[in-house]
Protein backbone atom coordinates (compact mmCIF):
# COMPACT_ATOMS: atom_id res chain seq x y z
CA UNK A 1 0.00 0.00 0.00
CA UNK A 2 1.55 3.76 -0.86
CA UNK A 3 3.33 5.27 2.14
CA UNK A 4 1.57 3.04 4.87
CA UNK A 5 2.25 4.38 8.27
CA UNK A 6 0.58 1.81 10.35
CA UNK A 7 -0.58 -1.25 9.48
CA UNK A 8 -2.17 -3.85 12.40
CA UNK A 9 -3.11 -7.78 11.49
CA UNK A 10 -5.31 -9.79 13.45
CA UNK A 11 -4.77 -7.92 17.15
CA UNK A 12 -6.02 -9.53 19.93
CA UNK A 13 -5.68 -8.15 23.19
CA UNK A 14 -7.50 -10.43 26.11
CA UNK A 15 -7.58 -9.54 30.04
CA UNK A 16 -7.28 -12.63 31.87
CA UNK A 17 -9.80 -11.68 35.05
CA UNK A 18 -11.75 -13.42 37.71
CA UNK A 19 -14.50 -13.05 36.10
CA UNK A 20 -13.23 -14.49 32.79
CA UNK A 21 -11.62 -13.97 29.55
CA UNK A 22 -12.51 -10.47 28.58
CA UNK A 23 -11.89 -10.68 24.58
CA UNK A 24 -11.63 -6.82 24.55
CA UNK A 25 -10.02 -6.64 20.82
CA UNK A 26 -10.02 -9.85 18.53
CA UNK A 27 -8.24 -10.27 15.77
CA UNK A 28 -8.69 -6.86 14.54
CA UNK A 29 -6.89 -6.13 11.36
CA UNK A 30 -6.81 -2.24 9.75
CA UNK A 31 -3.78 -0.19 8.13
CA UNK A 32 -3.54 3.58 8.12
CA UNK A 33 -1.53 5.70 5.42
CA UNK A 34 0.16 8.83 5.05
CA UNK A 35 -2.03 12.23 5.73
CA UNK A 36 -5.11 9.79 6.88
CA UNK A 37 -7.84 9.94 8.90
CA UNK A 38 -9.17 6.93 9.91
CA UNK A 39 -11.97 6.89 12.66
CA UNK A 40 -12.53 4.30 14.61
CA UNK A 41 -16.20 4.26 16.18
CA UNK A 42 -17.69 2.12 18.74
CA UNK A 43 -20.49 2.11 21.70
CA UNK A 44 -18.78 2.08 25.02
CA UNK A 45 -16.71 -1.27 26.12
CA UNK A 46 -16.54 -2.35 21.96
CA UNK A 47 -12.22 -2.22 22.38
CA UNK A 48 -11.27 1.30 21.11
CA UNK A 49 -9.07 2.13 24.10
CA UNK A 50 -7.82 -1.10 24.24
CA UNK A 51 -6.64 -1.20 20.11
CA UNK A 52 -5.29 2.24 21.36
CA UNK A 53 -3.24 1.48 24.01
CA UNK A 54 -1.63 -1.71 21.99
CA UNK A 55 -1.09 0.16 19.35
CA UNK A 56 0.97 2.41 21.16
CA UNK A 57 2.78 0.24 23.73
CA UNK A 58 1.07 0.73 27.01
CA UNK A 59 -0.61 -2.99 26.37
CA UNK A 60 1.55 -5.87 25.19
CA UNK A 61 -0.41 -7.85 22.53
CA UNK A 62 -2.10 -11.33 23.25
CA UNK A 63 -1.43 -12.06 19.51
CA UNK A 64 -1.31 -10.19 16.07
CA UNK A 65 1.32 -7.78 14.76
CA UNK A 66 1.83 -4.13 14.43
CA UNK A 67 3.78 -2.95 11.79
CA UNK A 68 5.17 0.92 11.52
CA UNK A 69 6.59 2.25 8.46
CA UNK A 70 6.90 -1.54 7.46
CA UNK A 71 8.46 -2.68 10.66
CA UNK A 72 7.19 -5.00 12.74
CA UNK A 73 6.90 -3.10 16.09
CA UNK A 74 4.38 -5.78 18.03
CA UNK A 75 6.93 -5.09 21.24
CA UNK A 76 5.54 -2.94 24.58
CA UNK A 77 6.46 0.31 24.96
CA UNK A 78 9.58 -0.32 26.93
CA UNK A 79 11.69 -2.06 24.48
CA UNK A 80 10.86 0.42 21.65
CA UNK A 81 13.20 2.29 20.33
CA UNK A 82 13.03 5.87 21.44
CA UNK A 83 12.16 7.34 17.56
CA UNK A 84 9.16 5.13 18.14
CA UNK A 85 7.86 6.32 20.99
CA UNK A 86 8.35 9.96 19.44
CA UNK A 87 6.85 8.74 16.35
CA UNK A 88 3.39 7.92 17.51
CA UNK A 89 1.49 10.01 20.52
CA UNK A 90 -1.72 9.49 22.10
CA UNK A 91 -3.90 11.94 23.47
CA UNK A 92 -6.59 10.78 25.85
CA UNK A 93 -9.81 11.57 26.69
CA UNK A 94 -9.73 13.12 30.37
CA UNK A 95 -6.78 15.88 29.66
CA UNK A 96 -7.41 16.45 33.80
CA UNK A 97 -5.68 12.88 34.10
CA UNK A 98 -3.18 12.68 31.52
CA UNK A 99 -1.45 16.18 32.53
CA UNK A 100 0.69 15.96 35.64
CA UNK A 101 -1.04 18.30 38.35
CA UNK A 102 2.49 19.01 40.12
CA UNK A 103 3.71 20.40 36.83
CA UNK A 104 3.38 23.43 35.30
CA UNK A 105 2.73 23.55 31.79
CA UNK A 106 6.28 24.36 30.65
CA UNK A 107 7.58 21.59 32.37
CA UNK A 108 5.18 19.49 30.66
CA UNK A 109 5.90 20.93 27.63
CA UNK A 110 10.20 20.47 28.24
CA UNK A 111 9.67 17.35 28.86
CA UNK A 112 9.36 16.02 24.60
CA UNK A 113 11.98 18.67 23.57
CA UNK A 114 14.79 17.19 26.25
CA UNK A 115 16.26 14.87 23.08
CA UNK A 116 17.17 18.42 21.59
CA UNK A 117 19.60 19.44 23.78
CA UNK A 118 18.63 22.73 23.68
CA UNK A 119 19.38 25.60 26.13
CA UNK A 120 17.31 27.13 28.65
CA UNK A 121 16.55 30.01 26.90
CA UNK A 122 15.93 28.24 23.56
CA UNK A 123 13.42 25.59 25.15
CA UNK A 124 11.33 28.74 26.58
CA UNK A 125 10.99 29.65 23.34
CA UNK A 126 9.97 26.14 21.84
CA UNK A 127 7.45 26.28 24.36
CA UNK A 128 6.04 29.62 23.78
CA UNK A 129 5.90 28.89 19.91
CA UNK A 130 4.46 25.14 20.87
CA UNK A 131 1.59 27.31 23.11
CA UNK A 132 1.18 29.37 20.34
CA UNK A 133 0.38 26.90 17.71
CA UNK A 134 -2.17 25.78 20.06
CA UNK A 135 -3.66 29.42 20.20
CA UNK A 136 -2.98 29.30 23.97
CA UNK A 137 -0.70 32.39 25.20
CA UNK A 138 2.53 32.41 25.50
CA UNK A 139 2.37 33.34 30.12
CA UNK A 140 0.15 30.04 30.46
CA UNK A 141 3.23 28.26 30.83
CA UNK A 142 3.60 29.47 34.49
CA UNK A 143 0.25 28.09 35.12
CA UNK A 144 -0.14 24.47 36.51
CA UNK A 145 -3.17 22.54 34.86
CA UNK A 146 -6.03 22.97 37.76
CA UNK A 147 -5.92 26.73 36.24
CA UNK A 148 -6.80 25.75 32.77
CA UNK A 149 -10.09 24.84 31.82
CA UNK A 150 -10.65 21.61 30.04
CA UNK A 151 -10.26 22.92 26.67
CA UNK A 152 -6.94 24.59 27.36
CA UNK A 153 -5.52 21.77 29.25
CA UNK A 154 -6.65 19.05 25.88
CA UNK A 155 -4.52 22.17 23.53
CA UNK A 156 -1.88 21.30 26.04
CA UNK A 157 -2.27 17.60 25.23
CA UNK A 158 -1.94 18.26 21.50
CA UNK A 159 0.49 20.50 22.12
CA UNK A 160 2.67 18.02 23.38
CA UNK A 161 1.94 15.08 21.05
CA UNK A 162 3.17 17.79 18.27
CA UNK A 163 6.32 18.32 20.27
CA UNK A 164 7.45 15.58 19.33
CA UNK A 165 7.10 15.83 15.48
CA UNK A 166 4.86 12.49 15.11
CA UNK A 167 3.75 10.76 12.38
CA UNK A 168 0.66 9.54 13.81
CA UNK A 169 -1.18 10.42 16.31
CA UNK A 170 -4.25 8.25 18.87
CA UNK A 171 -6.78 10.50 19.76
CA UNK A 172 -8.46 8.66 22.08
CA UNK A 173 -12.25 10.95 21.93
CA UNK A 174 -10.12 13.43 22.41
CA UNK A 175 -13.24 15.99 22.35
CA UNK A 176 -16.03 13.94 24.10
CA UNK A 177 -15.54 15.21 27.29
CA UNK A 178 -15.48 19.27 25.74
CA UNK A 179 -17.85 21.77 25.26
CA UNK A 180 -19.80 21.51 21.57
CA UNK A 181 -17.86 25.07 21.02
CA UNK A 182 -14.77 23.77 22.12
CA UNK A 183 -15.03 20.92 20.41
CA UNK A 184 -15.48 22.37 16.97
CA UNK A 185 -12.06 24.50 17.48
CA UNK A 186 -10.15 21.60 18.67
CA UNK A 187 -11.30 19.46 15.60
CA UNK A 188 -10.14 22.27 12.87
CA UNK A 189 -7.04 22.78 14.63
CA UNK A 190 -6.40 18.57 15.03
CA UNK A 191 -7.21 18.96 10.74
CA UNK A 192 -4.61 21.90 10.36
CA UNK A 193 -1.72 20.16 12.23
CA UNK A 194 -2.36 17.46 10.03
CA UNK A 195 -1.97 19.70 6.51
CA UNK A 196 0.91 21.37 8.07
CA UNK A 197 2.55 18.43 9.43
CA UNK A 198 1.24 14.91 6.95
CA UNK A 199 0.12 13.54 10.35
CA UNK A 200 -1.95 10.53 9.84
CA UNK A 201 -5.14 10.11 12.69
CA UNK A 202 -6.71 7.17 14.64
CA UNK A 203 -9.49 8.85 15.85
CA UNK A 204 -11.12 7.55 17.94
CA UNK A 205 -15.00 8.32 18.89
CA UNK A 206 -18.02 6.82 19.73
CA UNK A 207 -19.79 9.90 17.97
CA UNK A 208 -20.32 8.39 14.31
CA UNK A 209 -21.81 12.52 13.21
CA UNK A 210 -18.32 13.57 13.92
CA UNK A 211 -16.28 11.41 11.19
CA UNK A 212 -18.53 12.82 8.66
CA UNK A 213 -16.30 16.03 8.33
CA UNK A 214 -12.61 14.66 10.03
CA UNK A 215 -12.12 10.81 8.80
CA UNK A 216 -11.00 10.24 5.48
CA UNK A 217 -12.16 6.38 5.94
CA UNK A 218 -14.41 4.80 9.06
CA UNK A 219 -14.24 1.90 10.96
CA UNK A 220 -16.87 0.69 13.00
CA UNK A 221 -16.03 -1.35 16.47
CA UNK A 222 -18.74 -3.78 17.66
CA UNK A 223 -17.70 -6.19 21.21
CA UNK A 224 -13.73 -6.38 19.91
CA UNK A 225 -14.15 -6.93 15.83
CA UNK A 226 -14.29 -4.55 12.96
CA UNK A 227 -17.70 -5.05 11.03
CA UNK A 228 -17.34 -2.30 8.61
CA UNK A 229 -14.68 -0.22 6.95
CA UNK A 230 -15.33 2.21 3.97
CA UNK A 231 -14.29 5.52 2.64
CA UNK A 232 -16.18 8.12 4.26
CA UNK A 233 -18.44 9.28 1.67
CA UNK A 234 -19.08 5.76 1.10
CA UNK A 235 -19.54 4.67 4.44
CA UNK A 236 -22.47 7.49 4.94
CA UNK A 237 -24.15 6.80 1.33
CA UNK A 238 -23.92 2.78 1.26
CA UNK A 239 -23.88 1.56 4.57
CA UNK A 240 -23.41 -2.41 4.62
CA UNK A 241 -23.62 -4.07 8.11
CA UNK A 242 -27.00 -4.08 10.07
CA UNK A 243 -25.08 -2.48 12.69
CA UNK A 244 -24.00 0.30 10.96
CA UNK A 245 -27.48 0.83 10.13
CA UNK A 246 -28.54 0.97 13.25
CA UNK A 247 -26.28 3.83 14.33
CA UNK A 248 -26.71 5.80 11.36
CA UNK A 249 -30.48 5.60 11.63
CA UNK A 250 -29.73 7.68 15.48
CA UNK A 251 -27.80 10.52 14.11
CA UNK A 252 -28.93 13.87 12.69
CA UNK A 253 -28.34 14.53 8.90
CA UNK A 254 -26.75 17.51 7.14
CA UNK A 255 -28.08 17.00 3.50
CA UNK A 256 -31.63 16.71 2.22
CA UNK A 257 -30.83 13.66 -0.09
CA UNK A 258 -28.89 11.86 2.69
CA UNK A 259 -32.23 11.77 4.82
CA UNK A 260 -33.50 9.98 1.55
CA UNK A 261 -30.80 7.58 1.74
CA UNK A 262 -30.80 7.64 5.59
CA UNK A 263 -31.88 3.85 7.03
CA UNK A 264 -35.48 4.12 8.42
CA UNK A 265 -35.45 4.36 12.70
CA UNK A 266 -33.55 0.32 13.32
CA UNK A 267 -35.02 -0.25 17.12
CA UNK A 268 -32.04 -1.08 18.75
CA UNK A 269 -32.77 -4.64 20.78
CA UNK A 270 -30.72 -4.79 23.72
CA UNK A 271 -27.58 -3.79 25.02
CA UNK A 272 -24.20 -4.52 23.62
CA UNK A 273 -23.35 -8.11 25.52
CA UNK A 274 -20.09 -8.30 27.76
CA UNK A 275 -16.58 -9.22 25.88
CA UNK A 276 -16.20 -12.37 28.70
CA UNK A 277 -19.32 -13.98 27.16
CA UNK A 278 -19.01 -13.00 23.50
CA UNK A 279 -21.83 -14.43 21.33
CA UNK A 280 -21.22 -17.60 19.18
CA UNK A 281 -21.55 -17.11 15.39
CA UNK A 282 -22.01 -13.38 14.48
CA UNK A 283 -21.32 -11.72 17.93
CA UNK A 284 -24.28 -9.00 16.70
CA UNK A 285 -26.67 -11.86 16.13
CA UNK A 286 -28.25 -11.20 19.39
CA UNK A 287 -29.12 -7.77 18.55
CA UNK A 288 -29.61 -7.53 14.61
CA UNK A 289 -33.05 -7.08 13.27
CA UNK A 290 -32.09 -9.21 10.17
CA UNK A 291 -30.25 -12.60 11.26
CA UNK A 292 -30.79 -15.40 9.76
CA UNK A 293 -30.37 -19.02 11.31
CA UNK A 294 -26.29 -19.18 9.79
CA UNK A 295 -25.44 -15.80 11.97
CA UNK A 296 -26.22 -17.96 15.39
CA UNK A 297 -23.79 -20.60 14.22
CA UNK A 298 -20.71 -19.24 12.14
CA UNK A 299 -18.73 -16.25 12.55
CA UNK A 300 -18.58 -14.60 9.20
CA UNK A 301 -15.35 -13.32 7.49
CA UNK A 302 -14.49 -9.94 6.73
CA UNK A 303 -15.48 -9.51 2.30
CA UNK A 304 -14.28 -6.73 0.10
CA UNK A 305 -18.21 -5.95 -1.18
CA UNK A 306 -16.60 -2.84 -3.06
CA UNK A 307 -13.57 -1.31 -3.72
CA UNK A 308 -12.44 -0.19 -0.38
CA UNK A 309 -15.56 -1.19 1.68
CA UNK A 310 -15.28 -4.14 3.89
CA UNK A 311 -17.79 -5.82 6.05
CA UNK A 312 -18.26 -8.58 8.37
CA UNK A 313 -22.15 -9.93 7.45
CA UNK A 314 -23.48 -13.24 6.29
CA UNK A 315 -26.29 -11.66 4.65
CA UNK A 316 -23.64 -9.03 2.64
CA UNK A 317 -20.70 -11.78 2.26
CA UNK A 318 -23.92 -14.50 0.89
CA UNK A 319 -25.18 -12.22 -1.74
CA UNK A 320 -28.42 -12.05 0.74
CA UNK A 321 -29.09 -8.70 0.57
CA UNK A 322 -30.13 -7.25 3.77
CA UNK A 323 -33.42 -5.95 3.45
CA UNK A 324 -33.12 -2.38 3.10
CA UNK A 325 -33.80 -1.02 6.39
N1 LIG B 1 -7.26 -3.56 32.09
C1 LIG B 1 -8.40 -4.22 31.87
N2 LIG B 1 -8.69 -5.36 32.53
C2 LIG B 1 -9.84 -6.04 32.29
N3 LIG B 1 -10.76 -5.66 31.40
C3 LIG B 1 -10.52 -4.54 30.70
C4 LIG B 1 -9.34 -3.76 30.89
N4 LIG B 1 -9.38 -2.68 30.05
C5 LIG B 1 -10.52 -2.79 29.37
N5 LIG B 1 -11.20 -3.89 29.74
C6 LIG B 1 -12.50 -4.34 29.21
O1 LIG B 1 -12.32 -4.49 27.80
C7 LIG B 1 -13.49 -4.05 27.11
C8 LIG B 1 -13.11 -2.97 26.13
O2 LIG B 1 -12.73 -1.81 26.87
P1 LIG B 1 -12.26 -0.46 26.17
O3 LIG B 1 -11.91 0.48 27.27
O4 LIG B 1 -11.23 -0.78 25.17
O5 LIG B 1 -13.58 0.02 25.44
P2 LIG B 1 -13.90 1.40 24.71
O6 LIG B 1 -14.50 1.06 23.39
O7 LIG B 1 -12.70 2.28 24.75
O8 LIG B 1 -15.05 2.01 25.64
P3 LIG B 1 -15.36 3.56 26.02
O9 LIG B 1 -16.14 4.12 24.85
O10 LIG B 1 -16.22 3.44 27.24
O11 LIG B 1 -14.07 4.26 26.27
C9 LIG B 1 -14.49 -3.62 28.17
O12 LIG B 1 -15.36 -4.68 28.44
C10 LIG B 1 -13.61 -3.33 29.37
O13 LIG B 1 -14.32 -3.54 30.56
MG1 LIG C 1 -12.29 4.16 25.59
Amino acid sequence: MPNEILNVVALQKFFFTTQGTVRAVDRVSFSITENETLGLVGESGSGKSTVAYTVVGIYAPTDGKIYFRGEDRSQPVAKRPKSLKRAIQIVFQDPGTSLNPRRTIKQILELPLKVHHLTAGDRKLEVANLLRRVELPADYMYKSPHMLGGGERQMVAIARALATEPKLIILDEPTSALDVSIQAKIINMLIKFQEEMNLSYLFITHDLSLMRNVATRVAIMYLGKICEVAYTAEFFRNPLHPYTKMLLSSIPVVLEEEEELKPTKVISKGEIPSPVNVPPGCSFHTRCPVRKEICMQADPEMVEASEGHFVRCHLVSGQEAVASS
